[in-house]
Formats: structure tokens, C-alpha cells, sequence
């Protein structure tokens, strides 16, 4: 495939809105499905624009993340990005971070439910039988940007340049990739009766956030205790010290009529073993064996592993 340049990104640093769908898709065995799916997601931009003009201010966004089993089945003609791999399941002395299959993700968001549904609709239109649906979560904006354990999520995201830097793969990284990012989801469904027992204070030691103001906590010592998501969650470049963002995306999904209440992870990185090293600190611990408290209130029902091409690599898929 011929590159067109310069190349162009997908939306991953569109802003927080108040509706999001987490839709994963495996591409069928059918003779015809990649050539439909290869069709379907060189359209997409269309389909975003078809959506996005009813209402301008709804900040719509859509990207599309390809999941490793599927890239050399779709994308021949696209070398692979240097890390995609499968997500490795994570086994902690107590916790499980599992891996479930998953070929395509949509991360669908705009200010408004009704324009994340018309989206949808219009995609699974021209996806047709080319594929099944392993999981559509719809999440919601719960408050001042709170997840359902009651503390504001996304706090330490990049923003201005900064989101670029972490989220976006450089040509210095891996040239054929550039412009495109590592995406991981992970679908949490929470214990919330057994975390309403706990006391604020008790519940601002597992965060490390103050849970009214949001305001931080200091870093725990290493002083045999369990440390705090924040702390667990952030990551140094083991050459230059610095701090390594990723950018989060979470939203709650549930349904309190079923006692169903979530978390739906996801994070994007131009670098995917940055996502992996905070899996890892969280499930197994650190040091092993101290495990992230949250996890004792939150349950990994999915994880899946995606790449998100840039645009330029998307709308190529048409050229056939
Ligand atoms: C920080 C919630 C899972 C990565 C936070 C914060 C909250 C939170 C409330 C503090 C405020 C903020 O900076 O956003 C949750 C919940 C989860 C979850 C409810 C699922 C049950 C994860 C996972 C990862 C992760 C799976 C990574 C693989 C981070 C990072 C930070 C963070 C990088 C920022 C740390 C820093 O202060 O530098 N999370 N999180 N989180 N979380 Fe999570």
C-alpha cells in the first residue's frame, strides 16, 4: 500500500464527553468478511461526518483500534507495529487480569447518546455479516467526571502537547506505525456494597486522592503495606526517570435495577509496554505480592489489546 502524506492521526485525543460505546467485533470466517471489513473501516470517516454534521457541538469522535489476530488477516499489506501482540494475561497471587479475544474496537463518544447510537447503527449497517459482537458497553458521565467508586477519574492525564507525545507512536519508534497509538480495554464490574463499607480515609489510601477535592496524597513508602492505585498505576522511563503518561478514557457503565456497576477501562499509549508494566505492578503488585487494593472492589471481566492506525492507514483500505 502506497503511504499518502503527511499522515494524519485518528481522533484519540478527542476531549471527555458525556456518552461513550466501547464496541468490540471479531471478523468472521466468511469468505467475504475482510473485504467487507477492510470496505467498512475505510468508510468510517464518512460515517463520522455523516454523524457528527447533525449536531457540531457534540464533539463526535470515533476511533477504530485493530486487534493483533486480525492485522495480518486485514492489513497484509500494513507491516504489523513493532508490539502489538495479544494482552497477556496477568496472574496475580490473588487477582486476575484476564485476556479475551477482540478484533476490532470502537471507541464511539460524543456529548450525546443518540448521536453514539446513530453511529453505530450506520456501522454495523455496512459491516453487516462480517462480523459478531463480543461486547457493546454504553458508558455515561457520572458527575464532576467520577468513576462509580465516587472519585474523579482522569485527573493525571496529559493535556495540551503532552498528548500527543505519550499517546502517539513516532517515526523514530517504529516508522510504519507512526501516527498511530496502543489501546487497552478492560471491562470492571465493581463490588460496590463491600467498598461502601469502607470509611473515606479508607478508601483515599487505596486511590491516593483526598475523594471531595481530588486533591493528592503523598507517595507511600516502601514500607511493606500495599500502595496506592496512583502510585502503583505511574510509571518512570527507566533511562531518564521521567514520568510516562498514558491517556485514559474511562467511563462507568451499569444498571442498578441488575447490581451492575463499572469501570470501562482504557487507556492509549504510543508505547503499549508502558500500559502493560502498570497491569502488571497492579495485579501482581509491588513488590509482588502487594497487589493494587482496587482490585479487591473491581473485577476484570475483558482485556484486549488493540492498535489504532493512524487515519492516513484507514482510509488507504479503500484503495483496493
Ligand atoms: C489514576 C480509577 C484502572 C491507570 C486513577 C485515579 C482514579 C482511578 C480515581 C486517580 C485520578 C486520576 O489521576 O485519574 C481507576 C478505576 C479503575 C482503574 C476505577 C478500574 C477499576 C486502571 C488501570 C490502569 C490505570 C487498569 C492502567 C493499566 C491509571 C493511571 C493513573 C490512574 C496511569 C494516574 C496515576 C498518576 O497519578 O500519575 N485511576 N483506575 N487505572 N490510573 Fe486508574
Amino acid at each position: 500500500m502506497s503511504r499518502r502524506t503527511p499522515i494524519e492521526s485518528q481522533r484519540v485525543d478527542a476531549p471527555l464527553t458525556q456518552s461513550a460505546t466501547f464496541l468490540v467485533l471479531s471478523v468472521t470466517e466468511q469468505p467475504d468478511a475482510i473485504k467487507t471489513a477492510r470496505s467498512a473501516l475505510a468508510s468510517v470517516d464518512d460515517l463520522c461526518k455523516n454523524v457528527s454534521i447533525r449536531d457540531l457541538d457534540a464533539s463526535f469522535a470515533c476511533t477504530v483500534g485493530i486487534g493483533s489476530a486480525l492485522w495480518d488477516r486485514l492489513l497484509s499489506d500494513v507491516p504489523r507495529p513493532v508490539e502489538l501482540h495479544p494482552f497477556p494475561k496477568i496472574e496475580g497471587k490473588v487477582h486476575t487480569a484476564v485476556s479475551t479475544p477482540g478484533d476490532l474496537l470502537f471507541h464511539i463518544r460524543a456529548q450525546r447518546r443518540d448521536l453514539c447510537f446513530e453511529f453505530e447503527r450506520q456501522l454495523m449497517d455496512v459491516l453487516g455479516e462480517s462480523v459478531k459482537v463480543i461486547d457493546s458497553t454504553v458508558g455515561f458521565r457520572y458527575f464532576d467526571v467520577r468513576d462509580l467508586l465516587g472519585f474523579v477519574d482522569g485527573t493525571a492525564n496529559p493535556v495540551g502537547a503532552a498528548v500527543n507525545e505519550s499517546v502517539l507512536v513516532t517515526e523514530a519508534d517504529d516508522s510504519h506505525s507512526a501516527g498511530g497509538s496502543y489501546v487497552v480495554v478492560q471491562k470492571y464490574v465493581h463490588d460496590l456494597a463491600a467498598w461502601q463499607r469502607l470509611s473515606t480515609e479508607q478508601q483515599e489510601a487505596v486511590i491516593g486522592r483526598r475523594k471531595f477535592d481530588n486533591v493528592e496524597l503523598a507517595d507511600q513508602e516502601d514500607d511493606g503495606k500495599q500502595k496506592p492505585h496512583k502510585q502503583l498505576a505511574t510509571i518512570e522511563d527507566p533511562h531518564t526517570g521521567a514520568e510516562l503518561s498514558i491517556l485514559r478514557d474511562n467511563m462507568p457503565f451499569g444498571n442498578a435495577g441488575q447490581g451492575e456497576f463499572g469501570t470501562y477501562f482504557i487507556g492509549y499509549s504510543s508505547k503499549l509496554w508502558v500500559i502493560e508494566q502498570m497491569l502488571e505492578r497492579m495485579f501482581v503488585g509491588s513488590p509482588p505480592g502487594l497487589h493494587d487494593r482496587i482490585l479487591d472492589y473491581s473485577r476484570a471481566l475483558t482485556g484486549t489489546t488493540f492498535f489504532v492506525p493512524s487515519a492516513t492507514v484507514l482510509a488507504g483500505l479503500g484503495d483496493d
